[in-house]
């Protein structure tokens, strides 16, 4: 494995010469259109890197480059030994900038490297290295008001010399950013899904890790949903195929006509962290009752409201769901329903830092 900056002769920042602007003075970017971003990838000034080799994560750093340099053997090219996460980086209100729950990223990339037997980056090191990378790009976060976001890319790879079904011989961890605004084409207006003819995940496979497999597998049948024109598919059970699982890049959640905040409960979902919070703000803050338990595919007349949350989806409503030759309508195919919208309103405003946040869930940039 080379370190591909030192090998391109490309220099490095040692995160101590970064000059320690504060963020409320840090100029923004002057050519981003910030009111119109989508989620493409925009390359920003530096990014982290660090190895793993001879037991230990090594020192990692900021790095211009946005190109790695690794073994042609390396068993993330072949075996899809790799996992990664998102996670955002928000200009508050007040000016500073809010992480939103590092710490529940770091514990699932831990879960995830866990599983596909690659080193886990400590917690620490994780959060450390988000912060670095916002810090050293704050240029690129989109400003207050504009309802965009820095989303962070944190990923864990196996390189090196090697060709048998093993786990590497070394590791990068590395973290990038890009300024992102809604996944999902117009934001926060109601987006159709489709249900899906093939399986995300396994009954006792990966669907609960966050790593590439999962996705290339996912690529085909979101390719079918937009030719359809539907935002992107919704995966049922792998074993009964008769309950919700959850939006290819998003979790699922329903509200019933008496209220209740719904989301499906599953082994082989990915366990997102925008739903656990939905759990608590649905409960403690809009006062509903908060399930996670079985959606069935049949009984959907049973909810008033339904969306896709996550991260880069934030909270999109789901206006209908094409299941076979049925189309079920939601609240609207145009409007957006009123609980979708205070949960909507809720969790940004901890987000952007307009409403308190319950504790440990923001996480400044200084
Ligand atoms: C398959 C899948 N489910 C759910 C989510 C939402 O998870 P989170 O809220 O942690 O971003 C994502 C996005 O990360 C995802 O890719």
């Amino acid at each position: 494995m080379t370190d591909s900056s030192k090998a391109a002769g490309i220099p490095t920042i040692d995160p101590a010469t970064l000059d320690g602007t504060a963020p409320e003075a840090a100029p923004t970017h002057p050519e981003i259109d910030w009111a119109n971003l989508g989620f493409s990838y925009i390359r920003t000034d530096l990014r982290f890197l660090a190895h793993w080799k001879d037991g230990a994560w090594q020192q990692g750093q900021l790095t211009e480059d946005n190109v790695l340099h690794i073994s042609e053997g390396s068993t993330a090219l072949h075996y899809g030994q790799q996992c990664f996460e998102g996670l955002k980086a928000y200009r508050a209100k007040d000016g500073t900038v809010n992480l939103f729950r590092p710490d529940m990223n770091a514990a699932r990339m831990r879960r995830s490297c866990d599983r596909l037997l690659m080193p886990p980056v400590p917690e620490e090191m994780f959060i450390d290295a988000c912060k670095q990378v916002v810090a050293a790009n704050l240029r690129f976060l989109p400003p207050y008001g504009t309802g965009g976001s820095l989303y962070l890319r944190p990923f864990v790879i196996g390189v090196g010399d090697n060709i048998g079904v093993r786990t590497a011989p070394e590791f990068i961890f590395a973290v990038f950013c890009l300024p992102v605004g809604p996944y999902f084409k117009g934001g926060m207006s109601p987006v159709n899904f489709i249900v899906s003819e093939y399986d995300r995940a396994a009954p006792n496979g990966t669907g609960a890790a966050k790593v590439g497999g999962n996705y290339a597998a996912s690529l085909m049948p979101n390719r079918d949903a937009h030719q359809r024109g539907f935002g992107d598919c919704i995966y049922l059970d792998p074993e009964t195929h008769t309950k919700i699982e959850e939006v290819g890049s998003a979790n699922f959640f329903a509200i019933t006509h008496e209220g209740a905040f719904v989301t499906p409960k599953s082994p082989s979902i990915l366990a997102s962290i925008t739903k656990l919070s939905l759990l608590e703000l649905a409960r403690d803050r809009l006062g509903l009752e908060a399930i996670e338990g079985d959606v069935f595919i049949g009984d959907l007349s049973a909810y008033k409201e339904a969306g896709a949350c996550g991260t880069a989806a934030v909270i999109t409503p789901i206006g209908g769901i094409q299941y076979g030759d049925d189309f079920h309508v939601f609240y609207s195919e145009t409007e957006v329903g009123p609980v979708t919208r205070r949960l909507y309103q809720e969790l940004t405003g901890v987000q952007y830092g307009e409403v308190e946040a319950p504790a440990g869930w923001i996480v400044k940039v200084e």
